[in-house]
């Protein structure tokens, strides 16, 4: 098995009154934004119990720092999310629109937290996700978005994606072979049901 499944520690505190501010805005802002604007593409995540994942995560050792990457972050909630936990918290989309409604959230809930348009798809992989399948809106069709950040792949400890089903074997697939050593990766599959899984330490890249 090329990457490792781990147990998500159950955390059954209370989510603090500033997350549940920010999640119901952010809920809100996605339901107007869906009227007036489609993205296909876009179906946003769970967020209550994607912050609870995100703080088992911070609270218990399971990575190995606290560099945060969003593959795909359509509205930018959970990398803000990743933000309010002290991630150091970066989101990649490639959708133009859903990248200044992440800023504008960023910014008006006064959170730290970078919005880069372009391709989480590292440069040269592009063959890798087209031989691995077909795809309904996965694309690779943008700048790779690494370059404007100044980091690659490997640098991130926690890469986080809700993946479309036909995408989450190609997602997992550039995990294992980009990801630097002890990464994790959690995805979102929908209703409660997140993954959580880490890059085998000291496992060879093809
Ligand atoms: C199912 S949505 C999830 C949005 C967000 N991560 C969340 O959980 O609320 C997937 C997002 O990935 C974006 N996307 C698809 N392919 C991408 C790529 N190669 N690089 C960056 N974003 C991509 C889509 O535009 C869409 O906003």
């Amino acid at each position: 098995m090329p990457l490792t499944d781990l147990e998500i520690p159950r955390t059954d505190g209370a989510i603090p009154p500033e997350v549940r501010r920010f999640i119901r805005d952010a809920d809100r802002r996605i339901s107007d934004f869906q009227v007036w604007s489609r993205v296909p593409a876009f179906v946003p995540s769970n967020f209550e119990p994607a912050y609870r994942v995100l703080r088992a995560v911070a609270e218990n050792p399971l990575a190995r720092g606290t560099r945060f990457c969003e593959w795909g972050s359509g509205f930018g909630a959970v990398t803000c999310l990743a933000a309010m936990l002290d991630f150091e918290a970066v989101g990649i989309e490639v959708e133009a629109e859903l990248v200044a409604e992440a800023r504008r959230l960023a910014d008006d809930h006064g959170l730290t937290a970078e919005f880069v348009a372009g391709s989480f798809v590292p440069p040269g992989a592009e063959n890798r996700v087209y031989a691995a399948g077909e795809y309904a809106w996965f694309t690779t069709e943008a700048d790779a978005a690494y370059a404007e950040l100044g980091l690659e792949v490997d640098d991130f400890d926690v890469v986080f994606a809700y993946p479309w089903p036909d995408e989450e074997g190609v997602t997992a697939e550039l995990f294992d072979r980009y990801a630097g050593p002890g990464a994790v990766l959690v995805t979102f599959h929908g209703g409660d049901d997140f993954r959580l899984r880490r890059k085998t330490v000291g496992r060879r890249k093809k």
